[in-house]
């Protein structure tokens, strides 16, 4: 492999859901906001007729595929997101070629940190800056959105708005509202379960009871986008006991949905038995990762009952910058 170009890099922060998983999926607001846990990607043209990628975090190592073969032949799932990325950039922008692609990532893949589309954010800037191609923010949304979309077939596209924009963001499904809240950094402990949670299964259970009883499954969607909407006046005046409140009502609700787990349900609990302001699960549910938010004098033991219950605490800073070149 012969390369010729200078090499870019781009890094794109993984998320947290504060409010709102699920309703989203049905028109609802949620809020989310950036971590300070990114995803690193070297891009680099080749002379050759190949897309090689090396992405060690999910175990892809030395992967190439045959340039005529991008349309047609179906990927890996490790490489599904950076390879249809690389497609529909292609494609709009009517370019093409050999690359060398290489992921670095600050957090698991399990984690529900939201690392495909932040390897979709960070691949979309990655090739625009190689390829001297202008790109707005919302048009790389819309472009990674169809790459989620084609791949997931579910989603809101809130993962994607936070690699994007970072910050907190005030998000409305697809992005029909992607409103960027001024908040500083905000007193969370995330503990994960150690379960990987497969997010269109679990949007698809929601589906299911939705078909069964709607008029209660809109309700809880309804409550959900109440409390959606008062948890963000609550950030905006750090009413914290208030934001606490609110996060166990949403669990309460994504409980009923059928979303929680055994072990979601005992760290969500051990938050709140150490003091926690309150607490939920973060996502999709059914594994993945849990908030609890904090006082400074809190915080030590909520991380160590959630440790006591089985979690392992990752430490993050809420409100990290979008997808940006280094
Ligand atoms: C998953 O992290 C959150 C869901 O609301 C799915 C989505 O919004 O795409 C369940």
């Amino acid at each position: 492999m012969n390369q010729e170009n200078s090499k870019v890099i781009v890094s794109a922060p993984g998320k947290l859901l504060l409010f709102g998983e699920h309703a989203v999926v049905w028109g609802k607001p949620c809020i989310v906001t950036a971590v300070d846990k990114r995803i690193k990607i070297h891009i680099q043209k080749t002379n050759d007729e190949f897309i090689w990628i090396e992405a060690p975090e999910v175990k892809v190592n030395g992967y190439k595929k045959p340039l005529p073969d991008l349309h047609s032949k179906k990927s890996p799932k490790e490489v599904e997101f950076i390879e249809e990325a690389v497609k529909l950039f292609f494609k709009k922008y009517k370019v093409g070629g050999g690359l060398k692609i290489e992921t670095q990532s600050q957090f698991s893949s399990q984690f529900g940190f939201g690392s495909s589309s932040a390897v979709t954010a960070a691949t979309l800037l990655a090739l625009a800056k190689l390829f001297n191609k202008e790109m707005s923010k919302q048009e790389m949304f819309d472009l990674g959105y169809d790459v989620v979309l084609k791949i997931q077939k579910v989603g809101s596209g809130f993962d994607l708005a936070a690699a994007i924009w970072g910050g907190t963001l005030y998000f409305i499904t697809g992005g029909k509202k992607i409103e960027q809240l001024n908040l500083t950094d905000l007193p969370l402990v995330v503990g994960y379960t150690g379960i990987k949670a497969d997010t269109a299964t679990l949007i698809n259970k929601v589906k299911n009871l939705h078909a069964s009883y709607p008029r209660l499954v809109n309700t809880i969607f309804s409550e959900i986008e109440k409390l959606t909407v008062q948890g963000k006046k609550a950030l905006y005046s750090k009413d914290w006991q208030e934001v606490g409140k609110l996060m166990n009502f949403n669990h309460g609700l994504l409980d009923t949905l059928g979303v929680s787990c055994l072990e979601l349900s005992k760290l969500v609990y051990s938050a709140r038995m150490g003091g926690a302001y309150g607490s939920k699960l973060s996502g999709a549910g059914g594994g993945d990762c849990m908030v609890a938010l904090v006082t400074p004098s809190t915080k030590e033991i909520v991380k160590k009952e959630i440790e006591r219950t089985g979690g392992t605490v990752i430490d993050v800073k809420t409100g990290a910058q979008g997808v940006r070149v280094e």
